[in-house]
């Protein structure tokens, strides 16, 4: 077990593949130009069981090690970019106006690879470890979600699972992580209110979907504050309001859209029951109906107690236990790996990358001295889980 300074003569040649990766961003599946660069690098690292094409262009590596037969522990990476143009002016900026790595996934990837390369070398553990590159972490339907309908957890005997992301704010060479539920579920709804439309002079005439959807919205509000355990969080926003094309027709219809994030899986289906039951009960009412459509889109993201514990050992041999908070609260945000955390046990860490733009903003870039430590984490978490 090693602390960062044994990873640093990686740094360099890290900090390069990551500033390729950056100017050269790629979205959702299609990251032919990413995978490539993947298994050029796993393959000059003497890896030979590398399998691609695993949702599109994710790819799976495996790695034995030289000390004896042992369970296999799935690392995970995601390697998608944002639509979003670049402002960072950093001389490796995205050569794709309007695609951008905004969420630093370029790093993952390069630790990762940084990772491998390590390991590929040393070999000092048990059993296997499969790298796990997953594309269309930022869109729908889900990478990990596929790599997993996709059997890599069977194919592979994955028998634990690991995921890390950089988090802005958090100073350079700290991790955080949370126990249970660490990342909220993440849902979507469409509600569409149907009345009749009219003539806007005579309103008795019609059913108006608009005043029947400002009392849906005003209705839902009280889900959250009275209806739920103030103690218990949830989340429902309406996001989307479209009706009407003039000034003098009451439409017949009234298209709503919202969210739902929460911890807890009884929250999820209160919430998909409650705001049809409300949304129903206002529309008819005043004579109107809706239509409703739930998508539960990304599971909570939960930190299992085995899978944390090491995490933790892993993260506090790096850089020392004061520099590893392992008291985080959860937070409201969600993330796809939460489908591989639902698929088998394990655990999700953050990485500090300073004081950084915010994820998802345009001058936003990963910070290349977090490699080392992203690297160490991962060969520690290879050598604790899979001790010899
Ligand atoms: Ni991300």
């Amino acid at each position: 077990m090693l602390s960062v300074d044994n990873f640093r003569y990686l740094h360099s040649e890290v900090t390069e593949w990551r500033r390729y990766l950056h100017r050269h961003p790629e979205l959702d599946y299609r990251l032919h130009t990413t995978a490539s660069f993947v298994m050029e690098k796993l393959a000059s690292f003497g890896i030979n069981h590398i399998e691609t094409g695993i949702a599109e262009t994710g790819i799976v590596a495996l790695i034995h090690g030289e000390g004896g037969d042992g369970p296999t522990i799935g690392l995970r990476a995601d390697m998608d970019a944002l639509p979003i143009l670049e402002a960072s002016n950093k001389p490796w900026s995205s050569e794709t106006p309007g695609k951008m790595h905004g969420c630093g996934h370029d790093g993952h990837t390069a630790m990762l690879l940084g990772a491998a390369k390590y390991l590929a070398r040393r070999r000092k553990f048990r059993g296997c470890v499969a790298l796990i590159f997953q594309p269309a972490e930022e869109v729908l339907p889900s990478g990990a979600k596929r790599m997993v309908h996709e059997g890599v957890m069977d194919r592979f005997g994955i028998s634990q699972i690991f995921g890390m992301h950089n988090s802005p704010g958090l100073e350079i060479g700290r991790f955080a992580i949370g126990h249970g539920p660490t990342l909220a579920s993440l849902d979507d709804f469409d509600l569409v209110v149907t009345g009749k439309g009219g003539h806007a002079a005579n309103p008795s005439q019609t059913i108006d979907p608009i005043v029947i959807a400002a009392q849906i919205v005003v209705g839902l509000q009280t889900l959250v504050s009275r209806n739920t355990n103030p103690l218990e969080a949830l989340v429902i926003s309406i996001t989307k309001l479209n009706a009407g094309t003039a000034y003098n027709i009451i439409p017949g219809s009234a298209e709503m859209g919202g969210t739902v994030r929460t911890f807890s899986s009884e929250l999820r289906t209160f919430a998909e029951q409650q705001i049809l039951a409300l949304a129903q009960g206002v529309a008819r009412g005043f004579g109107g109906g809706v239509e409703f459509k739930y998508r539960r889109d990304c599971p909570v993201t939960f930190n299992h107690p085995e899978g944390t514990h090491l995490a933790v050992q892993a993260a506090r041999t790096l850089v020392g236990s004061e520099s590893v908070d392992d008291k985080m609260k959860p937070r409201m945000g969600s993330e796809d790996f939460a489908y591989m955390l639902e698929a088998r046990p394990g655990a999700y860490i953050l990485l500090g990358n300073g004081p950084t733009a915010s994820l998802h903003n345009p001058e936003y870039d990963f910070n290349d001295e977090a490699l080392p430590y992203g690297i160490g984490y991962w060969a520690n978490l290879v050598e604790t889980a899979l001790a010899v």
